[in-house]
């Protein structure tokens, strides 16, 4: 079990810096996801906590001692790799004992450690079979069962999932999450895929182009995006960016769009100028009193849901209706904001306005 905390980390090769000074906590036996777009820097801040990448500058502790020139041996820690490297020519038994055999763990506790993993893992049917003919599923869990077989402290996971396809990605998922849940080692788990990360995560760090943009619980982020990047990132169809000119101060509960007056959450800073508003597709809805009209330009069915295209004023929205609700291309029609999640962006840096509803968790990093 093991707390990780990343202090002002830095990464850089050459001229090029991967990573930008980065601060997060992991917590003890949390499910904690990185996550973020190619060549964010997803990767190399995970070797870094693993130690197979010294930090330029910064400090990586774990459970509160510095650990920056500590070898990756001497960590504690347990990689996942994508690409899980099994050797071939040794059956599954063979394959989880070895990091045991190769720390010189007597024979008997071996034996007792693998039937314990492999009954964990769901694996015992297979346990003495060669690596070789099995399906990506079960390879994943024998890669799994070699880095649980060690107790490390905490598991550190690069896009486990990565090369497996969807309907057993899903599968594979929701056993980790519960295999997690069974255990509570400390793990930080990579990828790309904002449903993923809302799904497993109990804790989500966003980055881009090395930069932490934000970090907090799943339903924070998607409430309270930081930053447009993180809005347009996480959720789908995106959060709506309804753009316009305006002037909201320290204290204001409204917004002034075309032939509309809007609640927002109480604002904590002021702001002039071009400024967005932020609006989750499911927080719009028809209302035949509403004097801001959008005109239905597409509808998509999705089943029990329709996301509904429209064209407004301050440019094309998205809405998530009940499919029941019956709607035609090219009627006009009033549309309703909730208030409630709202958010105000401004235009430099694209970051949230402070709110009455939102600084409890933009004010966490
Ligand atoms: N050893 C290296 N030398 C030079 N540049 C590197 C090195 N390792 C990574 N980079 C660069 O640093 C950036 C971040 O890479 P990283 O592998 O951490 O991204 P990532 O978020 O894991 O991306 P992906 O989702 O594609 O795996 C990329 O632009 C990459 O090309
Ligand atoms: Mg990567």
């Amino acid at each position: 079990m093991a707390q990780i905390r990343i202090e002002n980390v830095r990464k850089e090769f050459g001229s090029f810096t991967a990573v930008q000074s980065s601060t997060f906590t992991v917590e003890d036996g949390e499910f904690f996801m990185l996550l973020g777009p190619s060549g964010c820097g997803k990767t190399t801040t995970l070797r870094m906590m693993a130690g197979l990448e010294l930090p330029t500058s910064g400090e990586i502790y774990i459970d509160g001692e510095e650990v920056g020139m500590k070898p990756a041996s001497q960590r504690d820690i347990a990689f996942v790799f994508q690409m899980f490297a099994l050797y071939p020519h040794m059956n599954v038994r063979r394959n989880i004992s070895y990091p045991l055999f190769s720390q010189g763990v007597p024979r008997a506790e071996v034996k007792a450690r693998v039937a314990e993993v492999a009954r964990i893992l769901k694996i015992e049917d297979i346990i003495d079979k060669p690596v070789g003919g099995l399906s990506g599923g079960d390879r994943q869990r024998v890669a799994l069962g070699r880095a649980i077989v060690r107790r490390p402290k905490a598991f550190l996971m690069d896009e486990p999932l990565g090369a497996l396809d969807a309907e057993f990605r899903e599968h594979m998922a929701e056993e980790l999450r519960a295999l997690h849940d069974r255990m509570g080692a400390t793990t930080v788990y990579v990828t790309h895929d904002q449903l993923e990360a809302m799904q497993m995560g109990d804790k989500i760090v966003v980055m881009n182009h090395g930069v932490v943009e934000q970090f907090g619980k799943p339903q924070q982020i998607y409430d309270w995006p930081a930053t447009k990047f993180v809005a347009k990132f996480i959720g789908s169809p995106a959060m709506n960016f309804l753009e316009f000119e305006g002037m909201v101060g320290i204290g204001a509960n409204c917004i002034d769009l075309p032939g509309k007056r809007v609640d927002i959450p109480i604002s904590r800073q002021g702001a002039k100028g071009k400024l967005t508003l932020g609006v989750r597709p499911e927080n719009i809805h028809f209302s035949d009193a509403s004097h801001y009209r959008g005109r239905v330009i597409a509808t998509e069915y999705l089943g029990t849901t329709q996301i509904v295209t429209l064209t407004t004023p301050n440019g094309d929205v998205k809405a998530r209706l009940a499919s029941s609700q019956l709607i035609n291309p090219g009627e006009t029609i009033g549309l309703e904001f909730d208030r409630r999640t709202l958010t105000l962006f401004t235009e430099e840096k694209g970051r949230a306005l402070l709110s009455e509803a939102n600084e409890g968790v933009l004010q966490n990093g």
